[in-house]
């Protein structure tokens, strides 16, 4: 039995069919929510069930006692038992509809341990056709899907960039690491998702605070600025925080946009390198020190979901952080 699904305050609903998770639903019928691991374990989905019933596809372990007695459900394993209203945050109509393709692993390079760039191409010969900071799904033969953000310039290319981190125990990220999906391979994608995009007008400040390789939908958004022409005058600070230096693998193209571009402020923070000659410790301290009052910016977060809820509620008590002009793109860990 199909049920329909009203997102609160807005006049976007949609119908999910039956046994469809609320995310299946919506993105069949275009409607972008704001999602991580897609398997109940991150809380990126977390939203608020405001009138309803759910069951779930997989156990919600991202929700506590606390979540489920305020209502909180997660969209990506929530399965609607009868019609929903639910409150989702960042839900919006896609401007590009998601497809399915195949694509080709043209090129992986080691950054680090940790991290890798993965350059894949479409099958098919298309373009990529998405929206900087949006991600593309791995679909794997079990079923379920890994999301990546796509580094490259949303300038329809027939190849794109992902940055990945190895995941420990990881079913995709542990066969990339250790080599046994290598370039050549043939992977089944769907593209694009995601509504971390970039919506700041130009005489707006922007600040960006991520980690690790939430930079990744970073870069496709200041890259795509600069390809358009667009990044000149706008005034936009990234922090970056990684643990050790040698995970700063767009460094001196970041300090060359921020020599070229004099609006564009670039803090790169390192927690865990002595030597590091450059900002140490947490980026939420640099960015309340330097940028100090956050009620005129737009805020952009990516990184693991504790870290962009510390980050929020730092900044949020100290800095007036405006929540309604805050976005987020968590993912596990
Ligand atoms: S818990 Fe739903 S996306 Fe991670």
């Amino acid at each position: 039995m199909s049920h329909k699904i009203q997102i609160a305050d807005s006049n976007i609903n949609f119908v999910a069919e039956d046994g469809e998770t609320i995310s299946q639903a919506a993105e069949k019928n275009g409607v972008l929510l704001t999602l991580g691991c897609r398997m109940g374990a991150c809380g990126a989905c977390k939203s608020k069930l405001c009138s309803g019933e759910v069951n779930y596809s997989k156990k919600p372990l991202a929700l506590t006692e606390e979540d489920k007695k305020k209502g909180m459900i997660l969209l990506c394993t929530a399965v609607p038992a009868t019609d929903l209203i639910i409150e989702a945050k960042n839900a919006r109509r896609t401007k590009k509809s998601a497809n399915r393709f195949d694509v080709k692993i043209v090129k992986i390079v080691k950054v680090s341990d940790e991290i890798l760039s993965m350059t894949i191409e479409r099958v098919d010969g298309q373009k990529f056709d998405f929206e900087a900071g949006q991600v593309i799904n791995i679909l794997l033969p079990n079923g379920d899907s890994r999301s990546y953000s796509f580094a490259s310039p949303a300038v329809q290319q027939t190849t794109a960039d992902l940055y990945i981190r190895h995941v420990s125990n990881g079913l995709f990220t542990g066969l990339l690491f250790n080599g046994t999906v290598k370039e050549g391979n043939i992977l089944k994608a769907e593209a694009p998702f995601g509504t971390f995009t970039f919506n700041t007008p130009k005489d707006k400040k922007a600040v960006f605070l991520v980690t690790g390789t939430g930079i990744a939908p970073v870069m496709s958004i200041l890259r795509t600025l600069k390809t358009n022409d667009d990044l000149k005058g706008r005034g936009i600070s990234l922090f970056w925080g990684v643990r050790h230096a040698k995970d700063l693998a767009f460094l001196s193209e970041l300090e060359s946009l921020a020599e070229s571009y004099p609006a564009f402020k670039f803090y790169p923070v390192v927690s865990k390198d002595e030597n590091w000659p450059g900002l140490k410790g947490r980026i939420t301290k640099h960015a309340a020190e330097i940028i100090g009052d956050f009620t005129d910016c737009d805020t952009y977060l990516c990184g693991s979901t504790p870290m962009v809820n510390s980050v929020t509620d730092y900044l949020f008590v100290r800095c007036g952080l405006k929540e309604d002009r805050t976005f987020s793109d968590a993912f596990g860990g």
